[in-house]
């Protein structure tokens, strides 16, 4: 994240420490991730202690330390989900996507998770794109809107 880029956020925020929360969602949204680097010049900022920052960080699940793709597809491995065929559907993304779960492809496009149950087994298997639940689906289906996706992004750019 550039110090301009920064600089607009915090001012948004009113360079406000007790903004802190809203103004890390800002930098989420900004960079799919908190940099490191960038946490530390908030810190210095607003005179907010790193830790603080690190302890909110770790906290939400929004955000992350890591860098994230632009669109994030979590795979439930649960046991419903896992029966239903969850394993086949992961494999086809690894293979497709070139990533293991936990990792985001090399152009920052997808990242890749897994998660034990979300609570909607009767949708068994479940995969979610970017926060939307599509249920009982295929591995091939989940490739298709991902080509799909990737077709309207290459349209957009
Ligand atoms: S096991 Fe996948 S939603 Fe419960």
């Amino acid at each position: 994240m550039t110090g301009a880029q920064l600089e607009k956020i915090l001012k948004k925020h009113d360079n406000q420490s007790s903004n802190i929360l809203a103004i890390l969602q800002d930098i989420q949204a900004s960079e799919n991730y908190l940099p490191r680097k960038t946490l530390e010049e908030v810190s210095q900022r607003l005179l907010v202690p790193l830790t603080q920052i690190y302890h909110l960080a770790t906290f939400y699940r929004t955000f992350s330390l890591t860098p994230r793709g632009r669109h994030v597809v979590t795979v439930c491995t649960g046991t419903a989900c896992h029966v239903k065929g969850a394993a086949s559907i992961l494999n086809n993304l690894e293979r497709e996507l070139k990533v293991q779960p936990g990792e985001t492809t090399t152009n920052k496009e997808y990242t890749l998770e897994t998660v034990n149950c979300l609570g909607s087994c009767a949708l068994a298997p479940l995969v979610v794109i970017d926060g939307t639940y599509h249920g009982r689906m295929l591995g091939t289906t989940v490739l298709s809107m991902l080509k799909g996706e990737k077709k309207g992004a290459s349209k957009k750019s």
